[in-house]
């Protein structure tokens, strides 16, 4: 009877993984502030590519993990057609053509001072910027990459990315718009994930959204939308899920939620301590995304998920 009354349904279907990649073969190097999440050198993500399509899951994201010496001002490493994250893409592609691979664009792996965008006395340029970003989407989608993740909320930069895969030929392939980032505490695994930790000189508030703010978030959506984003996300997840509910209310637009690394970091540590049910808060929390109005959710957790939900929809316990 459930079930039959359920309004909101999760499958693992709607679930991005985020992976990230480093150099080396052979290699699963767990991430120490993310318990169950490795960097995985090429060979290993293509293995990780093939548990996630025995499982169901349509899409990976990938995310380089750089050191601070493949770090520079100039940036170059990001449009180089054979930088890491363009490898795996390739490696993942050759393997398993249908798997869908979804990149990042943003300068912070490959900038010296763990930015998103470059910086000249120090503000954020963003003209410069974009240009790059423009660049580094290039390389990604003649990598092979399905959808362009731009995560560095520099202004114009959709419009932009439009418009040169166009020009490129690349007229399939998506662009899934970090529209509402915020400029979030939840970030912090992750910057160790992908080394930036370190180098991460000052915050990014100047270019990522106040946690105080709602209606800027559906101005940059429609914005966003409007330059030919073909999809929109909030991010972080779960302390946004009223942006989620806004967003899809008003455009309508394939909606997704990034579960962020401090979601799932303070989860798991609740969960090794026995303080929460492992299962059950990852399974609620997904299901949140999915009653908020998001048609798929980026989550650390999608092989956990995928591998408790089978190749069905999930029935509340
Ligand atoms: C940066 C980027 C970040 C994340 C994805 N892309 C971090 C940041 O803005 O510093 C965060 C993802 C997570 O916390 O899981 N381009």
């Amino acid at each position: 009877m459930r079930a039959l009354v359920r309004q909101s349904h999760l499958s693992s279907g709607d679930l991005i993984w985020p992976v990230f990649v480093r150099k080396g073969t052979g290699i699963e190097e767990p991430v120490p502030s993310m318990p169950g999440v490795m960097r995985r050198s090429v060979d290993k993500i293509v293995q990780a590519a093939h548990e996630a399509a025995d499982l169901g899951i349509p899409a990976l994201c990938i995310f380089p993990y750089t050191e601070q010496s493949d770090r520079t001002e100039d940036c170059a490493e990001a449009w180089s057609p054979d930088n890491l994250s363009n490898q795996a893409t390739r490696a993942i592609k050759d393997a398993l053509p249908d798997m869908v691979i979804m990149t990042d664009v943003a300068l912070d792996p490959y900038n010296i001072n763990g930015h998103d965008g470059f910086v000249e006395n120090g503000e954020i340029v963003n003209d410069r910027t974009v240009a790059a970003l423009v660049k580094m989407a290039l390389a990604q989608a003649d990598a092979g990459a399905d959808i362009i993740g731009p995560s560095d909320m520099m202004d114009g930069r959709i419009g932009a990315i439009r418009t040169a895969l166009e020009a490129a030929g690349h007229s399939n392939v998506s662009i899934l718009s970090y529209s509402a980032k915020y400029a979030s505490g939840f970030y912090g695994p992750f910057r160790d994930a992908v080394g930036a930790s370190g180098a991460l000189t000052g915050d990014k508030k100047t270019y990522q959204m106040d946690p105080a703010n709602s209606d800027e978030a559906l101005r940059l959506i429609e914005r966003d939308l409007a330059e030919g984003a073909d999809m929109i996300m909030v991010k972080p997840g779960m302390p946004y899920l009223d942006i989620c509910r806004r967003a899809k209310d008003a455009f309508g637009a394939p909606t997704f939620a990034y579960q962020v690394s401090g979601e799932y970091a303070m989860m798991q540590a609740a969960a090794q301590n026995g303080w929460l049910d492992h299962d059950k808060v990852m399974m609620e929390s997904l299901m949140s995304f999915k009653r908020a109005g998001c048609d798929g959710i980026l989550t650390y957790f999608a092989p956990a998920a995928a591998r408790l939900m089978g190749k069905d929809r999930w029935h509340a316990q």
